[in-house]
């Protein structure tokens, strides 16, 4: 390649350079292969704590003002070269010889059909076949690529938690960064699509923070993130009563967390000023253990009945008291209660207006129910 080739590409490269240090989280490599008659020479960069350049067997650091003249240099030696460069969500390629020098971005998405998967008749919003490696790695899919029976209902709650979360999404309104605190994450598997669909499907920048008091789930969660290159996603082991975010989240989630957990996730999301708050509940024994109420004795003398009252008087309690601290709350049935019958969820975005009837209502119940819920203690601490 000539000179003037060389020149034309530098325009595109710069670019792209800048791009990787500004993509850093997201950044997988650049890959250059030049050309001469039939035969290649690859090259690829990296970007982890330094630059570093894989060419002609031998990888080495390197200063990002050096790496195009490397390439430039080398490019005046071959017939033509392709320059690849890809992020989580983004591939951009680069064609140069002296015939012409020309920049594409290439959909990656649109590799995999948007039908829907025939295994279970619902057409995901996390498309298994586009997500596969990200659902391998984490055990839902299989090898042949299906899902693995044992897991489908998994996969279809944390899809629809997927869905639903457009919405607040919109509500939250455009942000240059989301950050999303995953309260009592397991091993994450809900903040890992959600990290895909948010990156990958709708191209945003955000930033993925698990917590979690099991030492076990934190660590097979860091595992899983480091071997996908999810450089955008931290987890910490620690008690959700104990621990405060040093930035406020945009939105704190959780997905199944058990009894009072679901409590602590949502005085964490109020104690952090989260602008919204995703909750699906787990078991209520919290309040059952407490409530009596005459006037429903004949109601509650049966076992079954107290408990699936105080299952709704939990999340209406819940509920109250979001709104009391200025929370616009939502209650949905998110997904068939044949998939699971925990499958109430409580959206919550706040709205910096505290409602006051909300407040007094919440006092009425906690009078006349004779309970001291678990959302205000965790507060008050
Ligand atoms: C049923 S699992 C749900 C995990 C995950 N959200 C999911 O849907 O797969 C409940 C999780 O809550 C965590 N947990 C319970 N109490 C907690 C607390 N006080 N602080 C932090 N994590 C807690 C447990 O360690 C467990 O991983």
């Amino acid at each position: 390649m000539n000179k003037k080739t060389v020149q034309k590409t530098n325009l595109f490269f710069t670019g792209l350079l800048s791009r990787m240090e500004e993509n850093k989280l997201f950044f997988n490599d650049i890959t250059i292969n030049f050309k001469s008659g039939t035969k290649d020479f690859p090259a690829k960069i990296l970007y982890g704590d330094e630059i570093m350049l894989d060419y002609q067997a031998v990888k080495r650091t390197v200063e990002r003002d050096e790496i195009w003249d490397i390439i430039a240099e080398e490019m005046l030696k071959y017939d033509s070269a392709q320059i690849i460069y890809s992020e989580r969500g983004a591939k951009i390629v680069i064609d140069a010889s002296d015939k012409r020098v020309n920049m594409r971005h290439e959909d990656v998405t649109a590799e995999v059909s948007k039908t829907s998967v025939v295994q279970t008749g619902r057409e995901y919003v996390v498309n298994p076949a586009l997500a596969k490696d990200l659902l391998t790695e984490i055990g839902i899919l299989a090898k042949n690529g299906k899902i693995k029976n044992d897991k489908i209902r998994k996969y279809n709650q944390i899809d629809y938690f997927v869905e639903l979360m457009q919405g607040v999404l919109k509500e939250i309104g455009e942000r240059d960064e989301y950050v999303i605190l995953d309260a009592a994450c397991g091993k994450s598997y809900l903040s890992f699509v959600l990290n895909f669909y948010m990156r990958e499907i709708l191209k945003k920048r955000c930033r993925f923070i698990g917590v979690d008091y099991s030492e076990t789930v934190i660590t097979a969660s860091k595992r899983i993130a480091e071997k996908l290159g999810y450089n955008n996603m931290e987890f910490i082991q620690a008690d959700l009563t104990e621990y405060t975010p040093s930035a406020r989240p945009d939105i704190v989630i959780s997905l199944h967390a058990c009894d009072t957990a679901t409590d602590m996730a949502l005085a964490l999301g109020i104690r952090a000023k989260s602008r919204a708050i995703v909750s699906v509940p787990c078991c209520h024994k919290d309040i059952l253990k407490q409530y009596a109420y005459a006037p429903f004795e004949a109601i509650t003398r049966h076992g079954i009945l107290k408990a699936r009252l105080a299952d709704t008087l939990t999340d209406g309690i819940r509920a109250a008291y979001l709104e009391s601290v200025g929370y616009k709350v939502s209650m949905i049935e998110y997904i068939s209660p044949l998939e699971t019958p925990k499958n109430i969820m409580i959206r919550a975005v706040y709205t910096d207006r505290k409602n006051e009837k909300s407040a007094r209502d919440y006092n009425n119940l906690k009078e006349m129910l004779n309970v001291n819920p678990a959302i205000e203690r965790f507060l008050r601490r």
